[in-house]
Order: C-alpha cells, then sequence, then structure tokens
C-alpha cells in the first residue's frame, strides 16, 4: 500500500465518517444523519447528565394566556397557559460551524427525547402528565432542550368570598417533578416568570398582580406561579344589588298606604313574593360557598327579615285601626303622640272635630286611627333610615378589600 491509497482513504474516511457530527447542509440527508448520530446511543430513560449524581437543573417560566372560569363553589381555577420548560441534555449535543445553511436546531417529538415528568401540584382533576405526544421539544445544537408544553390548568385554589362583588383572590399554580426528588432535579423559575405577554382579559376577573417563586421541599423542588385576580362588581351591583334597594324603597311605602284603603297587607304580601322570587332568580350569581358568608349575602338576608317584618307590622296596623273607639289608648301612647304633634306641626292640638271619650270619661283627643297613621309614619321613617344605613354599612364593608 502506497502513501497515495493511505492518503485517498484517509480523506474518504473524513468524509464519510467526519461529517457524522458535523452537518454540513439543510437537506433531509443531513436531518436522517442528525437523527442516526444522536440517537444510536440515546436512552430517553436515562437522566441526561455526565454524573448521574448530580440533579438535572430544569427551569420553568409560566405563559398565562387566559383566566377561564372561577368556581367559587367547589374551589377550581381554570386557566390556559403554556410552559417553556428548558434544560441541558449533554448527549443530544453537535457541533455547528456558525453557518446558517447548516442545522444549528432541530425539533424532536417529546416522546422521543428525556423530559422532566413535570405535573400541576394543585391539580383539581387527577394526576396527568403535561404536554401532548404530538408536542415537539426543540433541541439546540448545544444540547440546550425546550419544550412549550399547551394546556388548560385546573387547580385548585381556596376562594374567600366574604367581600364579594369586590373580592380579590389569590391563586397558585404549584408544578413539580412527580417522581425525581431533589437530588435527581432542580426546578427553577426561569427568567421570565409568569409572562403575560399573550395574556387576554377576562370579562368578569381583572388580574391584579402575578408573582412566582421556586420552593425546596423535603424531597422536591417546585415552582410556584401567583395570580391575584379582582372580581368586577358592576354586574353584580346592577343585577342584585340595585333590584334589592329598588324593591325595598318599594316596601317603604307600604306605610304611605292609609289602613283604610284595604290594600296595605297585600301591597307588602306582593313585595315580600317578589323578593322570594327575586331572591330564586339571583342565588345563581351569589357566591355559593359554605366557608366563608359573603357580606352581601347577609344584605339581601337583612332585607328580606325586613320586608317580612314590614308585613307584620302592617298586619298589626290595620287591627289598630279597626280597634273601637271604646278600646282605651295607653296613656304612654298618648303622652308620645301630644308630645310629636306639638313638636312636628308646632300647633295646638285640636280637640274639635274627632275625640273619644276614655272609660273615666276624660277627653282624649285622639283615635286608633290617629295611633296608625302615626305608626305609619314612624315606621316610615325607621325603616328608610334602616335601608340607607344597612346599604351603606354592607357596601362600605364589603369594598374594604378593594
Ligand atoms: C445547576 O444549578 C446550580 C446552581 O443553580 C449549579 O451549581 C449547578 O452546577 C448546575 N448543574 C448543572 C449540571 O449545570
Ligand atoms: C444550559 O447550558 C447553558 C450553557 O452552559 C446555560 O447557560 C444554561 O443556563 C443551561 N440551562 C439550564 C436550564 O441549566
Ligand atoms: C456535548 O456535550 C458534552 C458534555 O457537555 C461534551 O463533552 C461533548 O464534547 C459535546 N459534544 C459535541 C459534539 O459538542
Ligand atoms: C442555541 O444556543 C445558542 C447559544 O446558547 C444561542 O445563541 C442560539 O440562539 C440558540 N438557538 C436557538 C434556535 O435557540
Amino acid at each position: 500500500m502506497d502513501w497515495k491509497n493511505v492518503f485517498i482513504l484517509y480523506v474518504y474516511c473524513l468524509v464519510m465518517f467526519g461529517h457524522v457530527c458535523y452537518v454540513e447542509s439543510q437537506g433531509y440527508d443531513d436531518a436522517q444523519t442528525l437523527l442516526t448520530y444522536l440517537f444510536t446511543a440515546y436512552d430517553k430513560s436515562i437522566r441526561p447528565i455526565d454524573k448521574q449524581t448530580d440533579a438535572v437543573n430544569v427551569t420553568v417560566d409560566f405563559n398565562l394566556l387566559s383566566v377561564n372560569d372561577v368556581n367559587e363553589l367547589s374551589g377550581a381555577l381554570k386557566t390556559t397557559g403554556f410552559l417553556d420548560v428548558k434544560w441541558n441534555d449533554t448527549s443530544l449535543n453537535w457541533t455547528w460551524n456558525g453557518d446558517a445553511n447548516t442545522l444549528s436546531f432541530y425539533h424532536w417529538p417529546q416522546n422521543e427525547v428525556w423530559k422532566p415528568d413535570l405535573t400541576l401540584k394543585n391539580s383539581f382533576l387527577n394526576y396527568k402528565s403535561l404536554g401532548d405526544s404530538s408536542l415537539l421539544v426543540e433541541n439546540n445544537y448545544t444540547g440546550e432542550m425546550t419544550w412549550h408544553p399547551f394546556q388548560v390548568f385546573e387547580s385548585t385554589c381556596s376562594f374567600d368570598i366574604t367581600y364579594f362583588p369586590f373580592d380579590i383572590q389569590n391563586c397558585d399554580l404549584i408544578f413539580t417533578s412527580w417522581s425525581y426528588t431533589k437530588t435527581q432535579l432542580n426546578l427553577q423559575v426561569g427568567t421570565n416568570g409568569l409572562n403575560l405577554a399573550y395574556y387576554e382579559a377576562n370579562s368578569d376577573w381583572d388580574l391584579k398582580s402575578v408573582s412566582w417563586s421556586s420552593s425546596e421541599g423535603a424531597d422536591e423542588t417546585s415552582v410556584t406561579f401567583s395570580i391575584k385576580i379582582k372580581r368586577k362588581p358592576l354586574y353584580v351591583l346592577v343585577t342584585i344589588v340595585l333590584p334589592i334597594i329598588f324593591l325595598c324603597i318599594l316596601d317603604l311605602f307600604t306605610f304611605v298606604l292609609p289602613c283604610s284603603s284595604g290594600e296595605k297587607i297585600g301591597y307588602s304580601m306582593i313585595v315580600f313574593l317578589s323578593f322570594a322570587i327575586f331572591l330564586t332568580i339571583a342565588s345563581t350569581t351569589l357566591p355559593q360557598s359554605s366557608e366563608s358568608t359573603a357580606i352581601m349575602t347577609i344584605f339581601v338576608i337583612l332585607q328580606t327579615a325586613a320586608s317580612m317584618v314590614i308585613v307584620i307590622v302592617s298586619v298589626l296596623l290595620v287591627r289598630i285601626n279597626n280597634f273601637s273607639k271604646s278600646t282605651r289608648i295607653p296613656c304612654p301612647i298618648i303622652a308620645t303622640m301630644r308630645v310629636l304633634k306639638c313638636r312636628v306641626c308646632n300647633t295646638k292640638v285640636d280637640t274639635s272635630d274627632s275625640g273619644s271619650i276614655d272609660s273615666d270619661g276624660e277627653e282624649v283627643p285622639f283615635t286608633w286611627k290617629d295611633v296608625a297613621d302615626m305608626i305609619d309614619i314612624f315606621c316610615f321613617l325607621l325603616f328608610a333610615g334602616a335601608l340607607a344605613l344597612s346599604t351603606l354599612i354592607c357596601l362600605n364593608m364589603a369594598s374594604v378589600g378593594i
């Protein structure tokens, strides 16, 4: 064998085997060569790190796309988003000469390469591995792997609805590696954290702020992405609070109807029934949770109770109105009425037109009808004051969180 042949053989070897780890162009063949080169000795069950006692560093960023649904009753938050999961695979690297015409990265199906068994730790549904078999993992020539599992996440969240509809809720999405311990896999938040670049606003909830953190548990490392959302109160105020206040105002006018008209009880009863029917309709909008009671629910119950009291008072008023003249008006009532009449009208009590003689023969300037009228005015003012006060206090207490 002369030196010329050895040289030709050398060049041949260089061309044939040299390009195995040196992808020259972007042809179909080159991709096939790269595949053969990378995956002949590759096993996706082996953690991609030289020293198998070291932990693989995995960074996670979360891109929130939307907040879909908040379910206070079941305590579930539905969000759509995708993760940027990054790690370095020491086997999936090749030399790249910097030429844009050659392959510097490639995409492999996610089930062909090693990937962390990430899962949503506080998932509302059953355990489910992230991603889908149709997703691809990007493989940079340096061995950097990037995976973007896209998902509708349903996470548990404990809602505090005390301040409904001005409530602010804090919810976490906690991701962890289900099987690997912290000595095998080190999960950390990446450089972007919780990214809102793709966020679409929700019609019922405002996104107030976001935060993220990496934490180390006894066995595993996990990353937490927190979102703070605030309910938009307008819908509830317009569809629940305003109608209830309207009904309460209608209810007040029970006391404007004279007892003799015979409509008083019927009117107050109709308003009470409207309350009952309205509450049946509104109960789907009011938050349903037995953990905490919303101030708004207490407000609604108070107004319903007031409406019931108004029915009872009107029945009693009609009864008082119909007391016979021979029934004695108790002295305290007469005294109160005297004082009130003098104070309010600042006139002398006129005794000439109506009056009754009590059992002692003393002339009494008032009839039971006057008493009923006085109670009407008193109740109108009392319930109007109570309505204004309770509305103010409840709204003020509920909006404490804003
Ligand atoms: C993983 O990250 C830690 C610090 O965050 C570093 O000390 C360690 O060398 C990294 N491991 C690898 C394999 O890069
Ligand atoms: C992967 O390696 C590159 C270069 O050494 C480093 O900058 C990057 O932080 C590593 N990525 C992870 C997730 O450890
Ligand atoms: C791939 O990475 C390993 C470990 O970092 C290194 O020893 C090897 O030389 C790299 N291979 C290529 C072709 O760059
Ligand atoms: C591959 O990694 C190199 C070095 O980290 C980086 O400059 C380049 O942008 C990466 N390419 C892709 C497609 O991610």
